[in-house]
């Protein structure tokens, strides 16, 4: 009898805390990318910008662990990171041999390629993809080099609108201490040395972040991303980011 009564007894409900994301609509900037039925994009797309040292990998590493723990499905992309052209891009880099013009539509193919093989199909998967930089640091850095920005804006078009953008803000002083703590050394660049602004590379750096965060403030009219205070302490800026995550999740913001 107890037996029976085991079998029969109704199970208690399985007690769990994933929250299943809020649909949002999703859309793309301009022309987007042909045969994407965009409602079938279930999951969320999180964006965080910054510049060199501004935190972004420690910020996603944190994020990541957090969504992971509360059952949401995660998968990361960067600039550079497609296996169609990084390894090319990266060489062509070294050399310093592309034009201008060549080198901003490699990188417009690295990030075509990570839209249409990964951010795409994760989305219709429901997975939450945290974007390591995403169009407008690609934007910002070309419109510095003198490059016009209706035709950046159409070339982008292809770009999914994120469901939040984040853009960590550390004055340039500061990121000089955190990259160099870190690497010993700058990136030429991201010190901008192609440009010719400055022969030592600390001043270039500067000089170079400075005017990358005039491009990125002129861009922040048309594209609205969030601008987080991002010298503040790891732990300070990852609850306002979670905090605003949260929101993005429940779909309401
Ligand atoms: N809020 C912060 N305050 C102080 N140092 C930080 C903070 N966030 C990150 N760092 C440190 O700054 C360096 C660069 O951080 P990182 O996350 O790699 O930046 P990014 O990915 O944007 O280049 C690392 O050594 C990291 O530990
Ligand atoms: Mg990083």
């Amino acid at each position: 009898m107890p037996a029976r009564n085991r079998k029969t007894s109704p199970r208690k409900p399985l007690h769990c805390n994933i929250a299943v994301p809020a649909l949002s609509t999703k859309r793309f900037y301009g022309h987007g990318l042909p045969g994407v039925d965009l409602n079938r994009l279930t999951g969320k797309l999180i964006a965080v910008e910054g510049a060199d040292g501004s935190g972004r990998s420690t910020q996603i590493a944190r994020l990541v662990q957090w969504l992971e723990g509360n059952g949401h499905a995660t998968i990361q992309v960067g600039l550079k990171r497609s296996t169609l052209v990084s390894e090319e891009l990266e060489k062509a880099q070294e050399g310093n041999i592309l034009s201008r013009i060549t080198l901003s539509l490699f990188y417009a193919t690295d990030f075509a390629d990570q839209l249409e093989n990964i951010i795409l199909p994760a989305l219709k998967a429901g997975f939450v993809v945290l974007a390591d930089r995403y169009i407008y640091t690609l934007m910002a850095r070309d419109m510095v080099r003198g490059m016009d920005e209706g035709w950046l804006k159409n070339l982008y078009g292809i770009a999914l609108v994120p469901d939040a953008v984040f853009y960590l803000n550390v004055a340039p002083e500061q990121l000089v201490q955190r990259t160099f703590a870190k690497n010993f050394a700058l990136d030429y660049w991201e010190s901008g040395m192609d440009l010719g602004l400055s022969r030592d590379m600390f001043d270039s750096f500067l000089r170079y972040q400075a005017l990358v965060e005039e491009q990125f403030k002129r861009l922040q009219s048309t594209y609205r991303f969030e601008i987080i205070d991002g010298r503040r302490s790891v732990d300070e800026i990852n609850s306002e980011l979670r905090r605003k995550i949260e929101s993005v999740m429940a779909g309401k913001a």
